[in-house]
């Protein structure tokens, strides 16, 4: 397990926003995520505001789009500082691979990991897209089709950490969402997990948003989380 394994989701609407919620945390004891709706509002600038606070930004973007395209913003991601960032693994080996390619293989590439499944999709939606079997299936699917792609790890829900960590060993990077410390609100997420329960499945990295982002003061309730995770 890494010794900084919180990730906190800034999913915030701009930048000013972004930067306040930061000064409020330490980068010493937690990385940041940025997803589509800051950086579609703050841009490339939020994530260098981010970077320069000491913060390692997980850019979660998921790129999908044919291969030549998708290096090319991931070596632009790359290029920004980013100490992670994702792919869709649904667009398949070829673009896998220029996602590879993009980044780079140096000691200073970030983390190069794909989403297998949007946790959002159940049998039904598999189905109406024509893809066959159980979600889980799927997801070990696309995950072994990652890792033979040469990427570092998926993103995926902390229920398949522990069938992810079996199969496909333990320098393969688990990211988990839907994480929820005891007794704390669900929100939208059902499927949850406590930190502490996630790490044990074989997840390295945690992303965590609103029971720190929303907390009155986020440094504590980050504290608290650390402090339940090596309880
Ligand atoms: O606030 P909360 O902890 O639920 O935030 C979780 C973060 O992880 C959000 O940014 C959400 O978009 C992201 N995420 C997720 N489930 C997935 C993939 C990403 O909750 N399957």
């Amino acid at each position: 397990m890494p010794s900084n394994p919180i990730i906190v989701a800034l999913d915030v609407p701009d930048a000013a926003k972004a930067v306040d919620l930061a000064h409020r945390l330490d980068p010493a004891l937690c990385r940041v995520k940025v997803g589509k709706q800051l950086f579609t509002s703050a841009g490339p600038k939020c994530v260098e505001q981010l970077a320069s606070l000491g913060f390692d930004v997980f850019l979660d973007l998921k790129f999908h789009d044919i291969p030549t395209t998708v290096e090319l913003a991931c070596r632009a991601a790359a290029d920004l500082g980013v100490w992670m960032l994702n792919v869709h693994a649904l667009g398949g080996p070829d673009m896998l691979a220029a996602a590879r390619r993009g980044v780079g293989n140096g000691a200073d590439a970030p983390l190069l990991i794909a989403v297998t499944l949007l946790t959002s999709m159940n049998q039904a939606a598999l189905q109406a897209i024509g893809l066959a079997g159980q979600p889980e299936d799927v997801v070990l699917r696309l995950a072994r089709l990652t890792q033979d792609c040469g990427l570092n790890g998926v993103v995926c829900s902390a229920q398949e950490a522990s069938l992810l960590r079996a199969t496909l060993g333990p320098g393969f990077v688990l990211v988990t969402p839907g994480i929820r410390p005891a007794g704390s609100d669900m929100n939208d997420q059902s499927r949850t997990m406590t930190p502490k329960a996630a790490l044990q499945a074989g997840a390295h990295y945690l992303v965590i948003g609103r029971p720190v982002t929303h907390a009155p003061d986020p440094m504590a309730a980050l504290r608290d989380i650390l402090q339940s995770i090596n309880e």
